[in-house]
């Protein structure tokens, strides 16, 4: 991230989610009434330009998944999917869960199966601003909201997190969406080391992460220019055997790892095809001590 200046990739996977809960019934992939307020007011108005009659929206779809060659399709999808990992830990009786580069994710605000829960949203300080302001006003639905700062390149995770009120001696359940890939790999591993000291035996952590090699030469040469325009670095790829023994070696079984060809299967076989594999999500759970 630029020093001082809040992220603005936080701002287009928001716009995306927003976009893809307006769409027409047979496009849409989750309802979620909450992300178009988080967006500043220039990227509500588009959101609402392009979402006003299903025609426009259906072209919208088709022309950004296009211009993006494919990435725009992921990043709901992979939301969806994040969303289901976290419901089985809660199902099973987790009440923490911890939202890594939280961004403008609405989960506090949009899912109900919180209510019980605590939700640590850990991220950038200047993004963090930005998300207070557009949340003025709205009531969570998880039990309690709890905001940690942190610079994951500087800071660790294991000094932030409990002095923010997170119990470690109690299951948790980690989100890490779309943010590995902005980070050095040494600050992937520092925050890999916090979790396997904070995560509690049972406690599941989500992690994406971009694919070694991912797309071709001019798909790479397009990632890397479109982060560059809004203020990040492609930083870091892994591949499914690097991150699982990254996780193994911390204490975590691997879970499930796919990418959005196989979360695509949710959407109509015209649109499913369009879907390419650039981003992989790796489900993985803590182990139980010896
Ligand atoms: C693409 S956004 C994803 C936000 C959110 N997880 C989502 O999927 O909507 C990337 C997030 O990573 C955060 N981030 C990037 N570099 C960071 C750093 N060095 N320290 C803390 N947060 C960072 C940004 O502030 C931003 O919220």
């Amino acid at each position: 991230m630029r020093a001082g200046s809040r992220s603005r990739t936080s701002d287009w996977v928001a716009a995306l989610r927003a976009l893809y809960s307006e769409v027409p019934d047979e496009l849409r992939l989750a309802r979620d009434d909450v992300a178009v307020s988080l967006l500043s007011p220039g990227l509500a108005a588009l959101v609402r330009g392009l979402t006003v009659r299903p025609g426009v929206a259906r072209a919208a779809h088709r022309l950004i998944g296009a211009t993006t060659l494919g990435l725009s399709y992921g990043v709901p999808l992979r939301t969806i999917a994040i969303d289901e990992a976290i419901v089985r830990s809660v199902t099973e009786g987790t009440r923490q869960l911890v939202l890594l580069g939280a961004g403008l994710d609405a989960r506090a605000f949009r899912m109900p199966e919180l209510a019980g829960v605590t939700v640590f949203e850990v991220d950038h300080p200047s993004t963090q601003a930005f998300k207070r302001e557009r949340t003025r006003g709205l009531v969570p639905l998880a039990e309690r909201v709890v905001s940690a700062a942190i610079d994951f390149e500087r800071d660790r995770l294991g000094e932030v997190l409990p002095n923010a009120g997170f119990d470690r001696a109690k299951p948790s359940v980690w989100v890490w969406e779309g943010v590995t890939m902005y980070l050095s790999q040494d600050a992937i591993d520092a925050t890999l080391d916090s979790l396997e000291a904070l995560a509690a035996p049972g406690s599941r952590l989500a992690v994406t992460y971009l694919k070694r090699g991912f797309g071709g030469v001019a798909t790479r040469r397009l990632g890397e220019v479109g982060a560059t325009l809004i203020g990040e670095h492609l930083r870091t790829q892994q591949s499914p055997d690097e991150l699982s023994a990254r996780l193994v070696a911390r204490d975590f079984v691997v879970e499930a790892d796919e990418s959005a060809l196989d979360w695509a299967t949710r959407w109509p076989a015209d649109d499913a095809r369009r879907v390419r594999e650039y981003e992989r999500l790796a489900v993985a759970r803590r182990r139980p001590l010896a």
